[in-house]
């Protein structure tokens, strides 16, 4: 075989032709797309078994070994060129792609707003603020001597029951209306009183459409000298015209609880029907809103108010009951099921 040194440079008698070999790595270098493609032919032309790593293990003389060394560092270098522009227009195409801009809107969080019973609530305290009234707090917890006692409930009566209401203990229970606010807060205080209460009340009821054992009323207690009847018929005229609309007509009907005498339960027209009859009002024209009368005596006695002096009358209404009258809520339930897409609507 020939032997120029310059052609034949090589091990195990594979002789490597240097420029053959540089032209097909320069190629090699230039067609490379990626980083990786470098690698790859880093790998190939100058990892530890490529072939001229393999001739610079065999070299045996000087100048042959000087040219394959020139060689190599030739390749590195245009191998490392390559590399860095290929790596910087990677990183070029990644800052454009993937690029993220601040400016841009996000992804939009739906604002939330208080529970329809909440918003009655402040609504029904606003209204009572603007006629001069105070918003007082009371206990869910209570005493006996509070829900019953103070409120006239005789012995025997179906409320002190624990089938109808929740007891802790035989003196305390979860109050099973709001009324026990009005016995606290004439105990606090000297008349002349004009507060109201609104806030959570309990009964041992089943779930159903029209019940849930958890429910709100708003109470309210005017005790004046020379309060009438006509005081509490103005006042729940005026709370029906403001909560239901102006057009509102309201009528009143005796009724019977152990705190008021007389007791009066309110009705409201039908706002569906105007009064001419439907299914909402059972066709009678009127929806019945909640109780009320005049302040028994026996109450002004039961905190030291002197009942010849003073009178006074009170309401409890359901807030649930509002709700369900304004809004058509077919089943109480619904407001506790905490559903978005049925809170939303109000
Ligand atoms: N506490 C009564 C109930 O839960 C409602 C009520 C009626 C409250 C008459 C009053 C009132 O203050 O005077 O059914």
């Amino acid at each position: 075989m020939g032997s120029d040194p310059r052609r034949r440079v090589g091990n195990l008698g594979a002789p490597v032709d240097a420029q053959a070999l540089e032209t097909q790595a320069l190629a090699a270098v230039a067609a490379a797309s990626s980083t990786e493609d470098v690698e790859r032919v880093r790998i190939e032309y100058l990892g530890r078994k490529s072939a001229l790593k393999l001739a610079l293990r065999e070299v045996r003389d000087r100048e042959t070994g000087m040219a394959l060394n020139a060689l190599r560092e030739r390749l590195e270098a245009a191998i490392d060129g390559r590399e860095a522009e290929l790596s910087r227009a990677e990183l070029d195409r990644r800052l454009t792609e993937e690029r993220v801009d601040v400016t841009m809107p996000g992804a939009a969080v739906r604002r939330g707003h208080l529970h329809l019973i909440t918003q009655i609530r402040r609504e029904v305290e606003d209204i009572f603020l603007g006629l001069g009234y105070t918003v007082v707090d009371g206990r869910e917890v209570e005493t006996t001597r509070y829900n019953f006692d103070g409120l006239n409930f005789p012995e025997g009566h179906p409320s002190r029951s624990p089938l109808q209401t929740l007891f802790l203990d035989p003196e305390t229970v979860l109050r099973t209306e709001t009324s026990p606010s009005q016995i606290r807060t004439m105990e606090a205080q000297k008349p002349p009183v004009y507060v109201v209460s609104l806030g959570r009340c309990y009964r041992r009821d089943t779930p159903d459409a029209t019940h849930t054992p958890t429910f709100h009323q708003a109470e309210g207690l005017a005790v004046d000298e020379g309060i009438t009847l006509a005081d509490l018929l103005g006042t729940l005229d005026y709370l029906c015209k403001a909560l239901f609309g102006e057009g509102r007509r309201t009528r009143f009907v005796t009724h019977h609880f152990p705190f008021t005498e007389p007791s009066v339960e309110a009705y409201v027209s039908c706002h569906l029907c105007d009064g001419s009859g439907c299914p909402v009002c059972r066709h009678s024209g009127w929806i019945e809103v909640g109780g009320s009368g005049m302040v028994d005596p026996n109450l002004f006695e039961f905190v030291g108010y002197d009942p010849e002096r003073y009178t006074g009358f009170a309401f409890g209404w359901g807030l649930e009951r509002i709700a369900v009258l304004r809004h058509g809520i077919p089943d109480l339930r619904e407001l506790w099921r905490n559903d978005p897409r049925l809170l939303r609507q109000f």
